[in-house]
């Protein structure tokens, strides 16, 4: 995944500071990654691999339960099943029900931010395989997110009562309300660190 040729811009351009941050967005949109790193005499937070919750209204009534998922995590097609009033009424055994106007003004919202379109990379991978399956899609059952969990046992997700499910992707993630999802900031509660 690292590419020894990208490191190498990145330390020529005088970010050899980034370390191994800039190795791990190695494989992502690195144009961009080289603006948003460097703020006038500042370093920064690395990058969101998917661009941050933006709408108000979605923030609210879609993070009263769990994270706001950012809408850059599933593709249009999926949110679009999501959002259907019987979807919502029957949502992962919760009852997720929204007046009609809220209903519409979040689709749109997720509709128009969706993974198919996004400008970041990681994002894009989201839409990519979703499995249809039983039930609603799950952002934790694409194929990419299966890819980049599958050596981690159960017992430090279900087992794990600070976890509880791959849902919660803010008990891992310690940059996942803004987005950033990089290895470097994964932390798995009651493990620590995770070295691959
Ligand atoms: C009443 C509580 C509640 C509200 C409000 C709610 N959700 Fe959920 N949501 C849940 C539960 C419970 C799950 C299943 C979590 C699990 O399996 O651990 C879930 C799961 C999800 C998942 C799948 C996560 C995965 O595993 O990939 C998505 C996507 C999702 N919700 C989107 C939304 C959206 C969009 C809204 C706003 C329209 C919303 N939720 C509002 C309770 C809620
Ligand atoms: C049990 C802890 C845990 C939960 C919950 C979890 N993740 Fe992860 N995630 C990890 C670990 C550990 C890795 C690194 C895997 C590796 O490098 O082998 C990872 C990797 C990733 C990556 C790839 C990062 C990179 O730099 O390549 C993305 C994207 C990601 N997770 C998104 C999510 C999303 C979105 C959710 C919620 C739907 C989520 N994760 C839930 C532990 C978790």
């Amino acid at each position: 995944m690292n590419n020894p040729m990208r490191y190498a811009a990145f330390a020529a351009a005088g970010l050899l500071a980034l370390g191994a941050a800039g190795l791990a967005l190695g494989d992502s949109d690195d144009d961009d990654d080289r603006r948003e790193y460097k703020s006038g005499s500042r370093w920064i937070e690395p990058r969101a691999d998917v661009a941050p919750v933006t709408n108000a209204t979605y923030r609210e009534e879609c993070g009263a339960c769990h994270m706001p998922y950012q809408p850059g995590l599933l593709p249009a097609a999926a949110w679009q099943q999501i959002m259907t009033p019987d979807a919502l009424g029957d949502h992962y055994g919760d009852d997720a029900s929204l007046p009609d106007g809220l209903r519409t003004e979040i689709t749109s919202y997720l509709d128009g931010n969706a993974a198919d379109d996004a400008g970041r990379s990681r994002s894009r991978a989201f839409a990519v395989g979703t499995i249809a399956g039983d039930g609603l899609p799950r952002i934790s059952k694409t194929r990419y997110f299966l890819n980049e969990h599958d050596e981690i046992p159960p017992r430090l997700v279900s087992g794990n009562p600070d976890v509880g499910s791959f849902s919660n992707c803010n008990a891992c993630h310690r940059g996942a309300a803004e987005g950033v999802y990089n290895d470097d900031r994964v932390f798995i509660p009651g493990v620590g660190r995770w070295d691959d």
